[in-house]
């Protein structure tokens, strides 16, 4: 495992309890419409999921509700997947939890998933083009990938004095270190054409991309803040997207 991997894990064993729910379906990402809005799942009554950064299982159990019949989750983090193990047991679900990094080998049953998804973990991982090939892996022919993360923009650009800035650069995929509820942590930044091209790469072919803010942010004069996710920003570009991709 490398060191950010390494890094990353223990972070968020740190942080797992205080992550429990947050950001799970039917809610993709920071004031972009939901599922139950934007319709990308297939009918999931009798389906096979599996959710790779599955953290506390709450998108697993919405997956549930909608009639899914096999849960399966992979995380990074131990913490989480006991965490998600015990949520969905109490739920009364018997999901099948795998503890590894995304883009690392591991068994998973191949050509076997109606529906591959990963709700604001896809930019945790250290190889896109390794992940986005697990993903297409274990996902049948014709089965749906659907993954949400910060848009690529918001790196690019600070809020000041009620104007968006633009001080970083579009043109490089990087990887950026802060401190997150106190723990160091590094992310990646990729465009939306590496997305779609590692995609590409992997076989599948792109059907949706949503760069949308929810209706109701464009709907009420969102007053100014200079913070990171904020309704003012997402008044004037996404702070998400959504992709749906379809193996060919
Ligand atoms: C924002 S949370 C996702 C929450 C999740 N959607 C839910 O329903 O609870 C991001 C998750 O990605 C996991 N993660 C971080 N790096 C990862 C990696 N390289 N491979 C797999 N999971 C990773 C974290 O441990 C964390 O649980």
């Amino acid at each position: 495992m490398n060191c950010i991997l390494k890094q990353n894990e223990s972070s968020w064993d740190a942080m797992a309890e205080s992550w429990f729910g947050t950001t799970a379906l039917p809610v993709y990402g920071c004031y972009i419409p939901t599922e139950e809005q934007l319709q990308l799942f297939p009918d999931l009554h009798g389906k096979k999921v599996m959710d790779f950064g599955c953290g506390s299982g709450h998108s697993l159990r919405w997956c549930a509700e909608q009639g899914a019949k096999e849960l399966w989750g992979l995380d990074l983090s131990g913490k989480q997947i006991a965490i998600a193990q015990k949520f969905l047991t109490e739920n009364g679900l018997h999901p099948h939890l795998i503890h590894s990094a995304m883009e690392a080998e591991y068994e998973l049953p191949q050509n076997y998933f109606d529906v591959v998804f990963s709700i604001y973990a896809i930019g945790w991982t250290t190889d896109l083009a390794a992940a986005i090939r697990n993903m297409a892996g274990c996902l049948k022919t014709g089965g749906h990938l659907i993954f949400s993360w910060d848009h690529p923009l918001m790196r690019c650009l600070d809020a000041e004095q009620e104007r968006l800035i633009f001080t970083g650069s579009y043109l490089a995929d990087e990887a950026f270190s802060y401190i997150q509820r106190g723990q160091p942590v590094t992310v990646q930044n990729w465009r939306l054409s590496t997305y779609i091209n590692t995609l590409a790469d992997a076989g599948f072919t792109v059907e949706r991309l949503i760069e949308e803010s929810d209706k109701s942010c464009l709907d009420r004069a969102a007053e100014f803040s200079s913070g990171y996710y904020t309704p003012w920003k997402a008044s004037k570009i996404p702070l998400s997207f959504v992709i749906k991709a379809r193996k060919l």
